[in-house]
């Protein structure tokens, strides 16, 4: 069977980097790549190894298929601006958002979906090469999902087919899981760097430490994978890192620790219940000290 031929309009890190996947797998023909600019698409066009940069769709998309990897907010606008202009819309039209409805982009045909790849796509080429096994959480219309699952699958993606009742609390699960791991690892990072450790020394250590967390939690609950010295209760160790990380670090970074720590604790405590040593430790995490 021929594979089909996928447009993309809103070619960014998400969509160049997962294209690229497709087309390196034969699970898609690339067509044309509109972005903003006419140089950003010949960049993604450049990064896929396929596809034609244009500054606009041909009037007709017949049989092909497309891609919307536009940022969230203009989902809707583009597919009813969309809609208007073309003579013959997409057999399949899907975007990438985890925040907004595959019905968004029922102006332009019945066969559509969102696919969500759990996967930060910070640098394309990077993550077009770790792409394997990356969850692909969908939903949309039977026909869309069972088309997709193929050319997701034959790039190495895991699809997965559901639809959550909140998808705004869906996005925020995943925003808590990957971006903040990134602003926490930032905070260790800068206390590591402050510590007088060695920043690659830092950047690679500190990141072992968090894959053997991630994997403990991939195994069992948050509470059973805390572990250290909020969840020991240990007062005078607690103590000694709090004033080192008020000494080092600026106001909205120490209250940003402080604020973790907190729920830390919180957390520590649904685990092994309240220790004698915890409203001190709250108090302390509640108010701005220094290291005498
Ligand atoms: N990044 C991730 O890690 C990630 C992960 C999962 C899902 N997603 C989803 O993927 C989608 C895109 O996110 P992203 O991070 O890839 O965004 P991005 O890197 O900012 O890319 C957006 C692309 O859309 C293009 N664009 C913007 N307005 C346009 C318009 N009016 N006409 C044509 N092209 C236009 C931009 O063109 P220019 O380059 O010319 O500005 C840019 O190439 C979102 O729905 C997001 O939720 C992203």
């Amino acid at each position: 069977m021929t594979a089909p031929r996928l447009h993309i309009i809103g070619c960014g890190r998400a969509a160049r980097s997962i294209v690229r996947v497709l087309h390196a797998s034969s699970a898609v023909r690339v067509g044309q790549v509109v972005n903003q600019s006419l140089a950003s698409a010949a960049e993604a066009v450049e990064l896929i190894g396929a596809g034609e940069p244009a500054e606009s769709l041909e009037a007709s998309l017949a049989d092909d298929w497309l891609m919307l990897g536009l940022p969230d907010g203009q989902l809707a606008e583009a597919a009813e601006g969309l809609a208007g202009r073309l003579s013959t819309g997409p057999a399949l039209v899907f975007h990438l958002s985890g925040s907004v409805s595959s019905s968004v982009l029922s102006p332009l045909g019945e066969c559509r979906a969102a696919v969500h790849p759990l996967r930060a796509f910070s640098d394309p080429e990077w993550a077009a090469t770790h792409f394997g096994g990356t969850w692909c959480v969908a939903e949309g219309s039977s026909s869309a999902l069972q088309a997709l699952a193929p050319v997701f699958e034959s790039g190495g993606g895991r699809f997965v087919t559901f639809a959550p009742t909140d998808k705004a609390a869906w996005h925020a699960a995943t925003v808590a899981a990957s971006n903040f791991l990134v602003v926490i690892n930032s905070l260790a990072r800068e206390l590591a760097v402050q510590a007088g450790v060695d920043e690659d020394d830092a950047r690679h250590m500190l990141a072992d430490l968090q894959k053997g967390t991630l994997a403990s939690l991939a195994e069992m609950p948050a509470t059973q994978a805390l572990t250290g010295p909020f969840e020991r209760a240990d007062l005078a160790a607690c103590r000694r890192l709090h004033g080192a990380v008020h000494d080092l670090l600026d106001t909205s970074r120490s209250a940003l620790f402080d604020a973790l720590a907190r729920a830390t604790v919180e957390l520590a405590q649904d685990k092994r219940g309240m220790r004698e040593a915890d409203g001190e430790l709250l108090k302390m995490l509640s108010t701005t000290s220094r290291r005498d």
